[in-house]
């Protein structure tokens, strides 16, 4: 049995990585850590009978204790993910969670040399330099739960790096990547992805593929790569997750319906492909894969993902928390789709990083951008 903790368990990561696992059968939840949604978190402690449960936040203490009833241990903040992190008792520590809270866990995991299942993409994005420094020595895997970058993981599986040429990101241009204009665009259009079921902050992110940004910063950091050798294509079937070419010539890439649950089962049993796929492939009934060049001036959040990772330093964190800003901001109806855009490009401009930063830092700047990004939006 391998014992897994899951940090955003009540989310829609973290629900898929309940199905797999109650799918695998020789897998056990250990510690259940939910944001605020506590009754969601208690009918998953219901069901799973883990060791703990707990919330990220710390201010959810005397509200979870309360409703626990002593039944299950209870963990809080991110004190309480961090010694989840070091715990002897925990195999696998999936992050599902959002925001750019689970840095020092995700740390104190690898360097335990724990396997960290991580689909929480702030935080690569924010700690970038940092992480770029430290992961090349560290002993902990890291497996990536995107369903892109998983897709590049196994097709990089026994690689020599000097034999890689680039590496490609399908985006599937999410619902506007034919339409001319992006006036009047309301949040339930946004909402509607042509082929993915994600939490509603990522699905905007697909929208004006700043997600493909996100995730062009996030393959540099994972795969050890420049900005020039990560490519994004429009990939409207979402059949095609990740792509490497070789410098002989080869693509080698990874293929699947575009179902997270595919991505999270191979993080915890990986390398092997272990378990009984949901809804499988079948080949034959894909009539068409097609793969287009993206209008970068339509989409300009990703050329900005792009301008982040060349600067580096503190950029890539202040490109992700104006982004958040934005997003809130636009699905509560305070500004439009461009206006969303717009600020999340003059933030970023704006900002001098710190080249060679330290986490206080990031922090101050991703601190910086929620302000600016709020006055923006007035
Ligand atoms: N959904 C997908 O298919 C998908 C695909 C690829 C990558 N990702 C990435 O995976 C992560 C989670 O995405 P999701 O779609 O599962 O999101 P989601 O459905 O919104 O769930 C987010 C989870 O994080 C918790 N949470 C909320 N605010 C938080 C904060 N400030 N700090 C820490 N945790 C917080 C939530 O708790 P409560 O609900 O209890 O408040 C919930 O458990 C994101 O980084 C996303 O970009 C998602």
């Amino acid at each position: 049995m391998k014992r897994v903790a899951i940090i955003g368990s009540t989310g829609s990561i973290g629900k898929n990585t309940l199905e797999v696992i109650k799918e695998l059968g020789d897998y056990e939840v250990y510690a259940l850590i939910s944001g605020n949604n506590i009754p969601l978190l208690l009918r998953q402690a219901q069901e799973f009978n883990p060791e703990y449960v707990g919330s990220v936040f710390s201010d959810n203490e005397k509200r979870l204790n309360e409703l626990v009833k002593n039944r299950w241990k209870t963990l809080i903040g991110i004190e309480g993910c961090n010694e989840l992190a070091i715990s002897e008792e925990v195999d696998i520590l999936v992050i599902a969670s959002k925001g750019t809270l689970t840095f020092e866990p995700l740390i104190k995991a690898l360097r335990c040399g724990k396997r960290v299942a991580t689909a929480n993409k702030e935080t690569i994005v924010a700690y970038a330099p940092i992480l770029k420094s430290i992961l090349p020595a560290i002993q902990g895997e890291l497996i990536p739960i995107d369903s892109e970058h998983s897709g590049i993981y196994q097709s990089l599986l026994g690689a020599e790096r000097s034999n890689i040429s680039k590496i490609i990101l399908p985006a599937s241009g999410g619902p506007f990547y034919k339409r001319e204009s992006f006036e009047g665009i309301s949040p339930e259009e946004a909402l509607e992805h042509p082929n993915w079921k994600m939490g509603s902050k990522v699905t905007i992110d697909s929208a004006t593929l700043m997600n493909k940004g996100f995730e062009v910063i996030e393959a540099s950091v994972l795969f050890g790569l420049s900005s020039d050798e990560i490519e994004v294509v429009i990939h409207p079937q979402s059949i095609v997750h990740g792509m490497v070419l070789y410098k002989d010539g080869s693509v080698i890439s990874q293929l699947s319906k575009p179902d997270m649950r595919i991505p999270i089962r191979f993080a915890l049993t990986a390398p092997e492909h272990r378990g009984s796929a949901f809804d499988p492939l079948d080949i034959s009934e894909v009539k068409t894969l097609t793969f287009y060049k993206v209008d970068e001036n339509k989409f300009p959040l990703l050329s900005l993902a792009y301008y982040a990772l060349k600067e580096g330093g503190t950029l890539p964190a202040v490109l992700a928390a104006s982004d958040e800003v934005a997003v809130n901001a636009f699905l509560e109806g305070k500004i439009g789709f461009i206006r969303l855009m717009d600020i999340v490009i003059e933030v970023t401009q704006s900002h001098s990083p710190v080249k060679e930063p330290e986490i206080k830092d990031i922090i101050e700047a991703e601190e910086w951008a929620i302000f600016r990004s709020k006055e923006l939006i007035g």
